[in-house]
C-alpha cells in the first residue's frame, strides 16, 4: 500500500535485515569525506565523475557539501546484469561529455564491491591525460576484492552482504530508500 513520505527503511522493514547505516550517519560521513576533499583539492579545478545509475544520491550530496567550485560529469558502465552477481564484463553505456586532459578528475561511486568497475575506469579514464585520477567511494567490500584498487576516500568498509539503499538497488529497486541495508536472502533468492 502507498504510504506517504520518503522511503525510510520502515517502509520495507521486512525486505531488511538490518539497517546498515541511518540517512543521519550517511550525511555525518559525506560532510567529513568533503572536508578532506576540499582540503586536498584546495586551488585545483575539481570535475567530479559520478558513476551512473547508483552514485547519484552520493554525488548529489558530496558535491552539496563542498564549499568549493566543483563541475560534475557522468558516465554509465555496465559491469552487473540485473541480478547480483558479477558478469565480469565492463563497457561504455554513456561516455563523458567533458575532455578531462589536464583534469582533476575525482571518480564518485557508492560502491566498491570486485574493484572490476572502478579499476577498468580508472585505467580507461588514465588514458586520456588527466592531471589526476582518485576515487571516492561511499562504501567498499574488503572480502569481495578481486582487483588491486585503491581508493582515497573511503566512507566504510562494509561485509560481503548484499545493501540496498542510498543509490543501490535489487533489481532497480530501494535505491530511493535513505538508509542503507542488508537485502534479506527471502527477497532475492
Ligand atoms: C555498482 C556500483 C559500482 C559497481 C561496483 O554499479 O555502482 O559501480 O557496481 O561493483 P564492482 O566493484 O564489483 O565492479 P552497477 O553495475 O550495479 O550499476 P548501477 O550503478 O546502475 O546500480
Amino acid at each position: 500500500m502507498w504510504q506517504s513520505g520518503a522511503m525510510d527503511s520502515a517502509h520495507v522493514d521486512s525486505d531488511l535485515v538490518n539497517i546498515l547505516f541511518t540517512e543521519e550517519q550517511i550525511q555525518a560521513k559525506l560532510q567529513e569525506m568533503a572536508h578532506t576533499i576540499a582540503a586536498d583539492y584546495e586551488g585545483k579545478d575539481l570535475l567530479m565523475v559520478g558513476v551512473l545509475r547508483g552514485a547519484v544520491m552520493v554525488m548529489a550530496d558530496l558535491a552539496r557539501s563542498l564549499p568549493c567550485h566543483l563541475e560534475m560529469d557522468w558516465m554509465a558502465v555496465s559491469s552487473y546484469g540485473s541480478g547480483t552477481k558479477s558478469s565480469g564484463v565492463v563497457r561504455i553505456l554513456k561516455d563523458l561529455d567533458t575532455d578531462i586532459s589536464g583534469r582533476h578528475v575525482l571518480i564518485v561511486d557508492e560502491i566498491i564491491d570486485t574493484g572490476l568497475t572502478l579499476s577498468w575506469l580508472v585505467n580507461n579514464l588514465s588514458s586520456r591525460k588527466p592531471a589526476s585520477v582518485e576515487i571516492a567511494t561511499l562504501l567498499r567490500k574488503p572480502e569481495a576484492l578481486a582487483m588491486p584498487i585503491e581508493p582515497k576516500y573511503v566512507g566504510w568498509d562494509i561485509p560481503n552482504e548484499f545493501v540496498v539503499g542510498y543509490g543501490l538497488d535489487f533489481k532497480e529497486r530501494y535505491r530511493n530508500l535513505r538508509d542503507i541495508g542488508t537485502l534479506a536472502p527471502h527477497v532475492y533468492s
